[in-house]
């Protein structure tokens, strides 16, 4: 494959930007303030139950400090985005089988290769993401906590942002200082928030309720809710497994939660 130095944000264009009409997948990013609040093992799960409801996904892992979609499935990569940037593997033989025909880009792996030639790695991984988006209906991306130099031309690019966040305070205050960054560097932001390790429904619509309040108050803007996903001891145990939860326990709380997410995602889809 060849790299061409023209290679940039242009190249994002979004769906409904493309004059050949030309279906692309919608890009859906996967953020949050602080760190450990559960965005892989979510991002992982939501991709498998769209796939599970007939959608070609594919899961992009850019997390550039703690890449770990591969571990949470205990599979690993063959070759990294090096190997394509030296022109010896094609895009396709990057990616990784997941559950029920889910597709994972480690896109992260070789970690040095970013930190010694970062600009050529992005491009690269741009390229990837160019080939990729024209077979998929949809491509999820685990940026990791924050946005970095590396992730933030896809979260300004995606069709939708989610910001995950927890019941704790500071996870909480976290996602709102995210929620402003993205308000600021985004024109039109699609920003929606999903509230982890809640102990009852109730809980995350209120923390929901408090965010929208600020956000309405100091930026006057609005996000939209997801919807929650519930404590689950499951899910910990699903973690040391290597296994989703989705697959491992399909019926616990934590996975019914996600596929009300996945449901939310795809009914407002079929509405545009
Ligand atoms: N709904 C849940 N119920 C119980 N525990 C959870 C839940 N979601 C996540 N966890 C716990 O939180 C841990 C961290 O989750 P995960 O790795 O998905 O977070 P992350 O936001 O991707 O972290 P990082 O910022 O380091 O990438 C999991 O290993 C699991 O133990
Ligand atoms: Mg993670």
């Amino acid at each position: 494959m060849e790299f061409n130095q023209s290679i940039s944000l242009q190249n994002f264009a979004k769906n409904a930007k493309n004059k050949n009409k030309e279906k692309f997948a919608k890009l859906i990013s996967i953020t949050s303030g602080k760190g450990g609040v559960g965005k892989s093992n979510f991002i992982l799960n939501l991709g498998i139950a769209m796939s599970i409801r007939g959608k070609k996904v594919l899961l992009i892992d850019a997390d550039m400090n703690l890449s770990n979609i591969d571990i949470l499935l205990g599979v690993y990569p063959k070759y990294t985005l090096t190997n394509l940037m030296d022109d010896l593997i094609e895009v396709e033989d990057l990616l990784l089988d997941g559950p029920k025909g889910l597709k994972i880009l480690p896109a992260s792996s070789g970690n040095l290769e970013v930190l010694t030639n970062s600009k050529r790695y992005q491009r690269a991984l741009i390229q990837a993401y160019n080939d990729l988006r024209k077979k998929f209906d949809y491509i999820l991306i685990d940026t990791g906590a924050g946005i970095s130099d590396y992730s933030v031309d896809f979260v300004v690019n995606s069709d939708k942002v989610i910001i995950i966040t927890t019941p704790e305070p500071t996870a909480i205050t976290d996602a709102y200082a995210m929620i402003k960054i993205l308000f600021y560097r985004i024109s039109h932001p699609d920003i929606n928030l999903v509230i982890n390790m809640v102990q009852t429904e109730e809980e995350g619509k209120n923390i929901f309720n408090k965010v929208n309040l600020i956000v309405q108050h100091f930026l006057n803007k609005k996000v939209n809710y997801l919807g929650n996903i519930m404590f689950d001891h499951y899910l910990q145990e699903a973690v040391k497994e290597q296994v989703p939860i989705l697959v491992k326990r399909p019926r616990s709380k934590s996975s019914a939660s996600i596929h009300n997410v996945a449901m939310m995602i795809l009914k407002g889809d079929k509405k545009e």
